[in-house]
């Protein structure tokens, strides 16, 4: 594992963590879903971030910080402009071409008010996301998330719980 990799826009060396983070790696290719938990301060962030800089062979990884989401449709953003550079060209406008739709339904725009009919469509945009993905990229496709509790104390004071849960559902079987 390599000792130095670029955190934000600043070199800095990433020290003592080789064990740990052989042991993630074990975890990872055994699990869908790994939680990595701890105080604060202790390290999580720069963690993954240099995991999601050097993943193993047969593995494509991504790491993405969701503290500013407020809505189930700004993770799905968030998560699809991550991984677009992964997608065929055709699945990269289509899903575009959906994102879109779905954000403009409910919004105002001047005196007209669009239909608000996919509050929970977010869901069938990411499952298609998935979908293509699995199908453009052969690597195993690993996606680090950071702050997951922040995004869901913001969305559930935004949303309903069955709203909250529903994003914690999609994510679990991404
Ligand atoms: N392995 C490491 N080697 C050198 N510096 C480190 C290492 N891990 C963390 N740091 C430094 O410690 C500080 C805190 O790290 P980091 O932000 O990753 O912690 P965190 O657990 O994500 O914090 P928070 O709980 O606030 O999200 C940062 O300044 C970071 O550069
Ligand atoms: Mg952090």
């Amino acid at each position: 594992m390599a000792t130095g990799y670029s955190l934000d826009t600043k070199e800095r060396p990433f020290l003592g963590r080789d064990v740990l983070v052989e042991r993630l790696w074990t975890f990872i290719n055994s699990s869908d879903i790994v939680i990595i938990d701890s105080a604060r301060r202790v390290g999580k962030t720069t963690l993954m971030k240099a995991m999601a800089d050097s993943p193993p062979d047969g593995h494509t990884a991504n790491w993405i910080d969701v503290q500013n989401v407020e809505s189930p449709h700004e993770f799905f953003s968030q998560v699809f402009e991550c991984c677009s550079s992964k997608l065929s060209w055709a699945a990269r406008s289509a899903l575009r071409a959906k994102k879109l739709v779905q954000l403009l339904s409910g919004l105002e725009l001047g005196p007209i008010r669009m239909p608000n009919t996919s509050c929970l469509s977010w869901k069938s945009l990411m499952k298609q996301l998935v979908a293509s993905l699995v199908t453009s990229e052969k690597n195993r496709i690993l996606l680090f998330i950071d702050e997951i509790p922040l995004m869901l104390h913001k969305v559930l004071r935004l949303n309903s719980r069955a709203i909250v849960e529903g994003c914690l559902l999609r994510t679990r079987a991404m």
